[in-house]
């Protein structure tokens, strides 16, 4: 399947097999390829805590999130705790060393001398103003993306999960004062039919992007638009028809009645 297929067939999948395993190989590519993803600095700050449910404590399943329809962490047999850690930041300008030592920035003969005089410096007095809310957590996004698509590559499904509290979370489950839980990823073999009611609604494009100027929407093409659906990327739209009888059977199936599902 190609990038762009990927990119249209993969959704947030929150009914799953509670009685599938998941096998721990899939799980490294996942991590494997978060790992990879761009960071600034190279800083790599993005952490996890992979909790299988059938040998995790109680103590750990306890710390969980149950967030809106807590059903989700119940039948996922795999959740990741994606984190971040910032005191990661304290070793940029060794980071950046590696980067020039891998040929990465273009120093030239000099280039040790110059990052010692222009960058390392600049690093050494953001501190700990980086360590706020902001540029890791875009890096950790990245890395939690590129490990979402490498999930749906091998057949499974993933949702994450927000967290009113997500500082208990970091507590309950011993993380380092330094760490952020960002967000928990529930992983599994999905209960649910692939298209999983079809592709959900976005604002509009025209909306979100501008070219040049704030007040001129980026031009949407319709022949690039017409590529992509017949590329796979851009596809049938939420609900498709069967959905609210899927829905149903899912319910029924995995004896959720009575729960408050989304
Ligand atoms: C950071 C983040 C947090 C999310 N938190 C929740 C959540 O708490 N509960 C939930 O059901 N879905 C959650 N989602 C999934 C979104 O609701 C979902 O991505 C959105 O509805 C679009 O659907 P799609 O991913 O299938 O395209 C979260 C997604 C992200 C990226």
């Amino acid at each position: 399947m190609e990038l762009r297929e990927v990119i249209g067939r993969r959704r947030s999948i929150r009914f799953l097999c509670p009685h599938r395993p998941v096998e721990l190989h899939k799980i490294q590519r996942m991590l494997e390829a978060a790992r990879l993803a761009s960071h600034w600095g190279n800083v790599n700050s993005l952490r996890a805590l992979v909790v299988e449910r059938d040998k995790a404590s109680q103590a750990v399943l306890d710390a969980l999130p149950s967030p809106v329809g807590g059903y989700q962490i119940q039948l996922a047999p795999v959740v990741i705790v994606w984190y971040i850690e910032t005191a990661a930041t304290d070793h940029a300008a060794e980071r950046l060393r590696e980067l020039v030592d891998a040929g990465a920035i273009g120093y030239g003969d000099r280039k040790r001398e110059v990052l010692e005089q222009t960058l390392v410096p600049i690093f050494e007095r953001i501190g700990d103003a980086v360590k706020l809310p902001g540029l890791g957590e875009i890096d950790c996004g990245q890395g939690i993306a590129q490990a979402t698509l490498v999930a749906f590559e091998q057949g499974l499904g993933t949702c994450c999960l927000g967290s009113a509290d997500p500082d208990a979370i970091r507590r309950k489950l011993g993380l380092p004062d330094s760490c952020r839980v960002l967000v928990t990823q529930t992983v599994g073999y999905p209960a649910e039919s692939p298209e999983a009611g079809g592709q959900r609604p976005r604002l509009p494009f025209e909306e979100l992007f501008q070219l040049n100027a704030y007040d001129s929407p980026f031009p949407r093409a319709p022949e690039v638009v017409a590529e992509l659906e017949r590329d796979g990327m851009i596809q049938a739209l939420a609900p498709l028809p069967w959905r609210e009888a899927e829905l149903a059977y899912l319910r029924k199936a995995l004896e959720l009645e009575g729960e408050g599902l989304i």
